[in-house]
């Protein structure tokens, strides 16, 4: 088996602004682990797993340390393949399909870059064994009517679970089941990639198509004509997933992967309410209270007397003393002074359901107005001692002088 997973650029990714300014986001730390370490992880897991192709158009020198940590952490063949120009998600792995077939693997994993789930792989490939006719198995999962529109959705027979009709995010609504973002595919839906390309060149050269020649949707132009073929089938399941689209949206997988995971820092250095991931080289004083679902990062400072809960705290942050974090995203290399409160506004999704918070909460409401439920500062940003930031977002390198309440600091 392989496995390919699909990042994108850094055209990509606008919504996860400003902290993707300085990190890719698929290398953004979610408890403790860059975005997609998680996908490779499970796929280490899974022992018939040999090799993970990573195919994305971020330029191969930001990508080329992480890949090398990798290949030392899990002893897997992966590789970096730079795609010249966003091809879409079809296109890029059409454009690397001998690299995904080479040596022949019975099947291989295509799993979005920008998803976080307890990645059921093992079910998934064994439910794609069961069909012999399947070239695409989707793992779905049940959606509310209102948030399936932004999904790829899909109905199926209920006997035989084959997709008899696919649209990606569909105008009204279709169904509640929506695609996940992960698969397993044989290597015989290249072929069916080929005839899917060749229509896409086609109408590209005679003046139809959009985007890019090369370029090709993997759900538009694959999945949705597999559809109804009894080609293309769906694993409905109820484990933990969710997007990662805006910076909202990472503080709520933060706390879903610190969960999955029971992170737990080396050492007890505070009080600490679970569960917390601690890098090893951050210096936490022994009367800060930290948790639940917080994440601190390689050389952060957490002073005396600090709180911090349902945040991300990246690389060499400083909290000085008794300062409050919640709801929120601090950057790297930024500091937030003393007696200060950096806050977003709690939206606790219920617990009890297994399909987590879709977060595409527009940037703005109606009236123009901010609407973030977190507060993010940008790598490099100065919050003065006792001053108060809610629910806003704060690019990088500002020295901010007063308080704010719902507003972009540009
Ligand atoms: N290599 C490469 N090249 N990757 C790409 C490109 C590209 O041109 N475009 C997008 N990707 C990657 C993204 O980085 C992301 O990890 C994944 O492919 C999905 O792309 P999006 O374009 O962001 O799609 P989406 O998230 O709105 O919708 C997709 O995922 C949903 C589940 O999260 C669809 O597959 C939906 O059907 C699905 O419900």
């Amino acid at each position: 088996l392989k496995a390919v997973i699909l990042i994108g650029g850094p055209q990509k990714g606008t919504r996860f602004r400003p902290l993707s300014l300085d990190t890719p986001k698929p290398l953004f730390p979610i408890a403790g682990l860059p975005l997609i370490q998680h996908h490779i992880a499970a796929c280490a897991n899974l022992e018939e797993c040999k090799e993970i192709l990573i195919i994305g158009s971020y330029p191969t020198s930001i990508m080329a340390q992480f890949v090398t940590d990798m290949q030392k952490e899990y002893r897997l063949i992966i590789r970096y393949l730079h795609e010249f120009m966003p091809l879409g998600t079809g296109g890029g792995l059409y454009h690397f399909r001998d690299q995904v077939r080479a040596g022949n693997p019975s099947a291989f994993f295509l799993l979005n870059g920008d998803v976080c789930a307890d990645f059921p792989l093992k079910e998934l490939w064994k439910f794609h064994e069961g069909k012999p006719n399947a070239l695409v198995t989707i793992m779905g999962t049940e959606a509310t009517r209102q948030q399936s529109v932004y999904y790829g959705c899909m109905v199926r027979e209920m006997n035989t679970n084959a997709v008899t009709h696919y649209v990606e995010k569909p105008k009204s609504y279709v169904s509640t089941l929506i695609n996940c973002g992960l698969y397993v595919c044989s290597l015989l839906v290249f072929q069916i990639m080929a005839e899917a390309f060749q229509r896409k060149q086609d109408s590209f050269y005679n003046g139809n198509g959009q985007g890019s020649p090369g370029y090709m949707s993997w759900e538009q132009d694959v999945l949705s004509p597999l559809a109804g073929t009894n080609k293309l089938y769906a694993l409905q399941v109820t484990n933990w997933w969710s997007q990662v689209k805006t910076a909202g949206s990472a503080v709520y997988a933060n706390r879903h992967y610190l969960e999955l995971h029971q992170n737990k820092s080396s050492e007890a250095l505070c009080k600490i309410l679970p569960d917390v991931f601690i890098h090893p080289t951050a210096i936490v004083d022994s009367t800060a209270v930290i948790g639940p679902n917080v994440s601190i990062g390689a050389g952060v400072t957490i002073k005396a007397g600090v709180r911090i809960k349902e945040s991300i705290i990246l690389n060499n942050a400083t909290v000085h003393e008794h300062s409050l974090v919640m709801y929120s995203v601090v950057g790297q290399d930024s500091t937030v002074g003393e007696w200060s409160r950096v806050e977003g506004t709690p939206s606790d999704p219920d617990p009890n359901k297994p399909f987590a918070k879709m977060d595409n909460t527009p940037l703005f409401n109606n009236d123009g107005r901010l609407n973030p439920s977190v507060t993010i500062l940008g790598a490099g940003v100065t919050v003065p001692a006792e001053r108060i930031l809610l629910n806003s977002i704060v690019l990088p390198h500002k020295h901010l002088t007063r308080s704010y309440k719902n507003e972009i600091i540009l």
